[in-house]
């Protein structure tokens, strides 16, 4: 006879309490990557909108980056760490297949009572991490969960290259997730497109360059036109989904905070949604580059630092990349 299990009881609604950035000193202006890959400044302005972006430095590890982003996310939402049931970071560049960052992060933070997981979503991973989140605190699995986006991409692109190099860069930006009164985080639109993995991958796996060897360690490559293409072409509409499934139309926006891929692919989006001219839109690439996991929550920390967004007001994210995977909610602002 199967005995009856007490289910685990969780909060009725999850909501960001908080969120820290850790943008790494170096500051990398266009000049100095052109040379290497035949580029101008011009060019990766217009293309791409960035003018600058942060490269941590070399003796600074993923873990760096996330322990100083979750050290600010903790301190701000007034959570001891002692109190996190979960440390979760999305991260495709942790040099280390195992043990994983979220382990080594916990620890240096003194979580001492949070489980801790990585999760590879690339460019995705916050938002994906975000829906985890949310559903752990309600199925109540964790009471609060931190939460981290990071990236060194910097340790795994060419720097001659010149579809990636002038795009990736360094950073990280976490959340303290926890329960809450009110719906603080819509239902998640997302979803993954295994037939697409090749239009971002590695050059080869780690595995092939210590059989085969080769001029150059497994570095990423991507077929830009093709991301592109997808990005602007689906991205909207999963964007679209997630405002409609929350039951939130764009004039409610207070904000609209896209991964920070390309300013094209924003202002592609934006056009698409039909966005009104009123809605603030993050556009931290300008200044960060491209930083896979990081980016959303980087360019959150700026809109709220800076005014251009509400603490307390509403927004719509979306990640989008290598998967190729995406995963869009509405949020309303810590
Ligand atoms: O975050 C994960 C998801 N990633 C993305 O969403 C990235 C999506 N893709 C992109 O953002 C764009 O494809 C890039 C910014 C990476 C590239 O921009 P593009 O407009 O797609 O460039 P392209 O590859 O179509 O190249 C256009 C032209 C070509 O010259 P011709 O054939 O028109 O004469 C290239 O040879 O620009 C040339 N080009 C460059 N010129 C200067 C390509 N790369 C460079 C470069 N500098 N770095």
């Amino acid at each position: 006879m199967s005995a009856t299990i007490t289910p685990s009881v969780g909060a009725e609604y999850a909501r960001i309490l908080s969120v820290g950035a850790y943008r790494p000193a170096r500051i990398v202006p266009n000049s100095e990557i052109v040379d290497l890959i035949d580029s101008s400044d011009e060019w990766i302005r217009e293309r791409s909108g960035i003018i600058e972006r942060r490269y941590a430095a070399k003796d600074e590890s993923v873990v760096d980056l996330a322990v100083s982003a979750a050290l600010v996310a903790l301190e701000r939402s007034g959570i001891a760490a002692d109190q996190i049931g979960m440390v979760l970071i999305g991260t495709v560049t942790h040099p280390y297949p195992t043990p994983s960052a979220a382990a080594e992060v916990a620890d240096r933070i003194g979580a001492l009572n949070a489980a801790a997981v990585d999760l590879s979503a690339a460019c995705a991973g916050f938002c994906y991490g975000l829906a985890i989140a949310n559903d752990l605190i309600r199925g109540g699995s964790a009471r609060y969960v931190l939460l981290i986006g990071v990236e060194k991409l910097t340790d795994w692109v060419n720097p001659a290259d010149r579809g990636t190099a002038f795009l990736f860069a360094d950073g990280a930006g976490a959340v303290v997730v926890g329960p809450s009164d009110t719906p603080g985080i819509g239902p998640v639109v997302w979803g993954a497109d295994g037939s697409q993995k090749d239009a971002i991958t590695m050059t080869q796996s780690l595995i092939d360059y210590r059989d085969n060897g080769g001029p150059i360690f497994p570095t990423l490559e991507m077929q830009g036109q093709q991301v592109f293409r997808w990005a602007v072409g689906e991205m909207a509409k999963a964007c679209q989904r997630a405002l409609d499934v929350a039951g939130v139309s764009a004039d409610d926006l207070d904000a609209f905070i896209p991964h920070q891929a390309n300013m094209r692919i924003t202002d592609a989006m934006v056009r698409a949604l039909k966005l009104p001219g009123h809605v603030p839109v993050a556009r931290d690439i300008a200044y960060t580059g491209n930083t896979s996991a990081a980016s959303v929550p980087l360019a959150m920390d700026r809109m709220l630092e800076t005014g251009e967004a509400p603490h307390g007001g509403t927004a719509l994210l979306i990640g989008f990349g290598a998967g190729l995977v995406y995963a869009s909610q509405v949020v309303i602002l810590p």
